[in-house]
Formats: C-alpha cells, sequence, structure tokens
C-alpha cells in the first residue's frame, strides 16, 4: 500500500464510501431542503453550485481532512512562492506570477521574476496595439489584417480556446488563424485564404524544438517567400516567442520580434505569457489585461480563502472522490457555452498532461486513479449525442456544466432556451425517474399489463450522476481568467493529494523518440524489419501502397 492509501485520511474516507455508495441524491435533496446553500459557494461572477454530488456535511468534512493530510496549504506556499516544485525538471511552477497584478514580490531563488514579467507585458502591448492600429505595415506597406499562430500542445490550445472565447470582443479588421496539426492539410487550407503581404505569423514554441511547429513554420517562411515576401521583409511578419532565442534567430527571427518566456512556464499553463500575444492582438491588450485580472483574482482567493470555502479546493476535492474512490474514469466537461467550445480540448492538456501520471514525486507506483479522461462538447449538442449513455449507460460519469447568465448574443429566447437546458439536464441526472414514476407516467398514457412491464425498464433512469454547476455572470475576459485559473487550481489540488509532480510531462517523450526513428525510414525505399511485426507491416503497406499509385 502507499503512503497515501494508508494514510488516516484515506481509509476514514474509503470507510465512509461505503456508508455513502448507494445513498441517492434525491433523497438528500428531500431530507435537506437547504442543500443548495450548504454546498455552493460565489467567488467573484462564478457561482458553483455543488449541491447535486454524492456528498453529505461528513463526506466534505472527510475530504478536507484529506487535503489538510496532505500538506495543502503549505504546497500553495511552496507554488505562489517560486519553489522548484516540478522536481524533476527542477524548475518553479510560477504561472500565477504571469497574472500577478498586485506586483507583490515573487522570486525563484532569491531573484523577482516581476520586472521580467512586467517588461515582456510592456512590449505585448506595444506591439498589439501597433499591429491592431494599422500602424505595424507589411511589405506592400498595408496594414496587417491576418494573425496565423504556428504552435502546439500549450502553445495552442490555451490562446485558441480563450480567443474563441472571447469572439464577441474581437476585432473585424483582424482574424486570428491557428496552426497547430503536422497534417499539412491544416495549414494549406489555412495559408489559401491569406495574402502574405498582411499576414503575421506567430511561431509560439517554448522549446522551439518541436516538430510540427517547425515543420509548419519553415511551410509559412517558404510560402511567405514564394509569394512575394523577401528575407529582408521577413522580420515584419514573423515573430516568435519562445524561451530558446537562439533558437528563433537560426529560423530568422529578429531576436527584437521574440517575445520571451521562462522555464518556469509550463506549457499548458502559459497562455498568460507572450503565449497569450494572439489573444492581445484578437481583443486588445486592455482586455488581455482583464484576462489577467480575473486569473489573479482566483489566485488571491486560492491562496488566501479557508479551504472549505476555496472553490478550487473544493472542485479538486470532489473529482478525487469520484476519481479515487467510485472509480469514475472519466469527467465530462459540458459548457452550455458555443464560444466554451474549445474549453474541452483545453482541459484535456491541462488535466491529463499534468495529472496522468503513475509514480509519485519520490518515484513510488500508485495504487489510486489519478487524472480522469476528461472529454466533452457544448451543450446541447451532447444531448442530442452522448447524453444517453450519461442518463442510462450504467457507467458513473462524473460532469461539470458550465454557463454564463447573460449572454452577449440576446437573440429571441436562445439564452432561456439554453440554460434551461443546462438546469433540466443537471436535475434529471441527479433525480433520475424511478419504476413507481415510470409506470404512473404510462398508465397515465394507457398502457398496461404486459405491454407496460415490457416497456418499463426501457424507461427507468437510475439518477445519481453527479455534476458541478459553474454559472458565470457573463463570459467577459475576467470571468474568463478566473474559470481558467479555477481549473488549473483544481488539477493542483489534486496532484498535492495523490503527491505526483503536476508540472513535468515525461510521458510525451517516447512517442516523439520513435517518430523520428520511423520518419527516417519511410523516407527510404526499403522494406523495414526492425520494429514488431504490425509496425513493420504498417510502414511497409504505406510504401507498397504509394508505389501502386
Ligand atoms: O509534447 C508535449 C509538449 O511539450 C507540451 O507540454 C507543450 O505544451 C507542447 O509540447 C509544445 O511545446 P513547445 O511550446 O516547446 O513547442
Amino acid at each position: 500500500m502507499s503512503v497515501l492509501t494508508q494514510s488516516p485520511g484515506w481509509q476514514a474516507l474509503q470507510a465512509h464510501h461505503k456508508t455513502i455508495a448507494r445513498v441517492q441524491m434525491r433523497d438528500l435533496f428531500a431530507q435537506e431542503p437547504n442543500r443548495f446553500e450548504r454546498f455552493s459557494l460565489q467567488v467573484g461572477d462564478i457561482l458553483l453550485d455543488y449541491s447535486k454530488n454524492r456528498i453529505t456535511t461528513k463526506t466534505r468534512s472527510l475530504l478536507l481532512d484529506l487535503a489538510r493530510e496532505a500538506d495543502l496549504p503549505d504546497w500553495i506556499e511552496h507554488m505562489v512562492g517560486g519553489e522548484r516544485i516540478n522536481t524533476t525538471e527542477g524548475r518553479a511552477a510560477l504561472h500565477i506570477a504571469l497574472r500577478n497584478r498586485s506586483n507583490r514580490l515573487i522570486a525563484v531563488d532569491g531573484q523577482d521574476v516581476m520586472p521580467a514579467v512586467n517588461a515582456v507585458l510592456s512590449r505585448m502591448q506595444a506591439f498589439s496595439e501597433t499591429v491592431r492600429s494599422g500602424a505595424w505595415a507589411g511589405y506592400a506597406q498595408g496594414r496587417i489584417t491576418d494573425i496565423v499562430n504556428i504552435g502546439i500542445g500549450g502553445s495552442h490550445l490555451g490562446p485558441e480556446m480563450v480567443c474563441e472565447a472571447l469572439k464577441p470582443y474581437g476585432s473585424a479588421e483582424l482574424s486570428v488563424h491557428f496552426v497547430s496539426n503536422v497534417d499539412g492539410a491544416q495549414i494549406a487550407q489555412t495559408l489559401q485564404r491569406l495574402n502574405p503581404a498582411s499576414t503575421l505569423f506567430i511561431i509560439t514554441s517554448k522549446t522551439f524544438t518541436t516538430q510540427e511547429t517547425l515543420a509548419n513554420a519553415r511551410t509559412a517562411r517558404s510560402w511567405f517567400l514564394e509569394n512575394g515576401g523577401d528575407m529582408a521583409s521577413l522580420a515584419q511578419h514573423f515573430v516568435a516567442v519562445t524561451n530558446n532565442k537562439d533558437a528563433a534567430a537560426a529560423f530568422g527571427i529578429d531576436p527584437q520580434r521574440t517575445f520571451e518566456i521562462w522555464d518556469w512556464v509550463g506549457g499548458r499553463y502559459s497562455l498568460w505569457s507572450a503565449v497569450g500575444l494572439p489573444i492581445a492582438l484578437a481583443v486588445g491588450f486592455e482586455r488581455f489585461t482583464e484576462l489577467l485580472d480575473g486569473a489573479h483574482s482566483m489566485d488571491e482567493h486560492f491562496r488566501t480563502a479557508p479551504l472549505h470555502e476555496n472553490m478550487p479546493v473544493l472542485m479538486g476535492l470532489l473529482g478525487l472522490w469520484y476519481g479515487s474512490f467510485f472509480g469514475a474514469e472519466t469527467l465530462a466537461v459540458l459548457p452550455y457555452d458555443q464560444t466554451l467550445h474549445r474549453f474541452p480540448a483545453f482541459l484535456q492538456q491541462l488535466d491529463m498532461e499534468s495529472n496522468g501520471k503513475r509514480v509519485t514525486r519520490d518515484g513510488e507506483a500508485v495504487d489510486y486513479a489519478t487524472a480522469p479522461v476528461v472529454w466533452g462538447e457544448p451543450g446541447t449538442n451532447g444531448q442530442h449525442a452522448f447524453f444517453q449513455a450519461l442518463h442510462q449507460g450504467g457507467k458513473l460519469i462524473p460532469a461539470d456544466f458550465i454557463a454564463a447568465a447573460e449572454s452577449h448574443y440576446p437573440i429571441d429566447r436562445h439564452h432561456d432556451m439554453l440554460l434551461a437546458n443546462f438546469f433540466a439536464q443537471t436535475e434529471a441526472l441527479m433525480r433520475g425517474k424511478t419504476a413507481a414514476e415510470v409506470r404512473a407516467e404510462l398508465q397515465a398514457g394507457g398502457l398496461s399489463g404486459d405491454a407496460l412491464e415490457r416497456l418499463l425498464p426501457h424507461k427507468l433512469f437510475p439518477g445519481n450522476q453527479p455534476t458541478n454547476s459553474i454559472l458565470l455572470r457573463k463570459l467577459d475576459p475576467g470571468t474568463l481568467g478566473a474559470l481558467i485559473a479555477l481549473y488549473e487550481h483544481k488539477i493542483f489540488v489534486q496532484g498535492m493529494i495523490w503527491r505526483i509532480n503536476s508540472f513535468d510531462q515525461w510521458g510525451v517523450e517516447l512517442g516523439k523518440q520513435l517518430a523520428t526513428v520511423i520518419l527516417a525510414e519511410l523516407e527510404t525505399p526499403d522494406p523495414v524489419s526492425s520494429h514488431d511485426s504490425s509496425t513493420n507491416g504498417l510502414i511497409n503497406a504505406v510504401k507498397e501502397m504509394r508505389d501502386g499509385s
């Protein structure tokens, strides 16, 4: 048994789980009329209703005991204090410094990082304002109309998700595109629509070694040079965001046009840094700082609120309750907001790359579940697709529902219909429909006897599916910043209790190594025999298929 599963807090929860496992939430609601007041809290413009969870006040207090036993408050201090908590890479995890709007001193090894953070923010402001005003001229002296961000993973998902979410704040004069996939289809289809004279590329890569990003950047550079641009004008059309200035310079990007990020910014936590340049360009620097302000307010809440009133702590504990004690394997993230359609994809990296770990920070194998498989689609689309399985599929699938009270698009009854569906689904998932209720309904519809009995099991809803309801006043930059920070900290809470390093990602390396070998093999005519028979077979089949064409 591991240190965690042997701990008194864990053991107490395991015993408690036995008493809770068969309790129906609809009974808890009947017994506790004030369950909403008891299990909800508001931070700024975000309301979290966690009353539709399989918990009692005892569950919550046992979960909070576990957090204390795991020294969570100390871990929060270690993170915000700039300690090198990412031990396998010897780095701090200081994304909170990127949005430290109070400018309080945050140091790594005794050195305040804030002057450097503020200097890059000032450069981002100057650059984004020049481009947005039209003062930044392309080689034909016209304004920039299109930005193409080339980057992948953390250098893509966060900025893209935010640009989509903040579309209502976008400018009609500037379009932002994202190219991440090494599949040539994406860059080809993007460039097809663009004019090199009015296009600005941002090559975003913390390491500036990522295969996909460099391939796309090279293709973009060739397209630019072959379609009117020249080496002298490259600097007006290519900028970089990186921790590796030398590699960006070797690629041909003017060091004056390179925006720095630091090793203590994890890729998936980087949208607040210069990686957020496409956001500042899309919605303006002022809106970008509102995003930072929102995240900062959630950071301050996380840092200072007592654990029992701490939104990221409570959400983290609830996720852990289902994953580690009920055996739930996934988390559905269901934004009832079309502009948040990339939020589940962003969270997949944030959660699964952070906490998809099988050993503790000390290298001990874990004997409990860590990161859930995160998935989801915007509501109401999911209702007409996979919700069947949520209601009757027999698997425990905790879900986060997210929506804004106020819409940017108040058309007719759309927003009320959207919210009605959100609330109806969480109610249905919680309550279910009992045999007695189904029977009464069928009888009222005139059915009886065998016909009724045959249909009845199909119309039963077991319910008891846990959901969090996250209600935002309005999806504006500040609220979005706070929402993202909420999930970042939630994931941190879980990682610290699971005793893992949430800030490294060694699991992405093996595939990269093998792909380098296979790329070289694909480019030779000879059949390959150095792998297992499946991999050999696939490589050789490609060669044969191409020969045959
Ligand atoms: O391969 C995984 C990863 O390293 C992610 O952690 C990161 O966000 C992404 O690749 C992109 O890395 P980079 O910004 O260095 O190109």
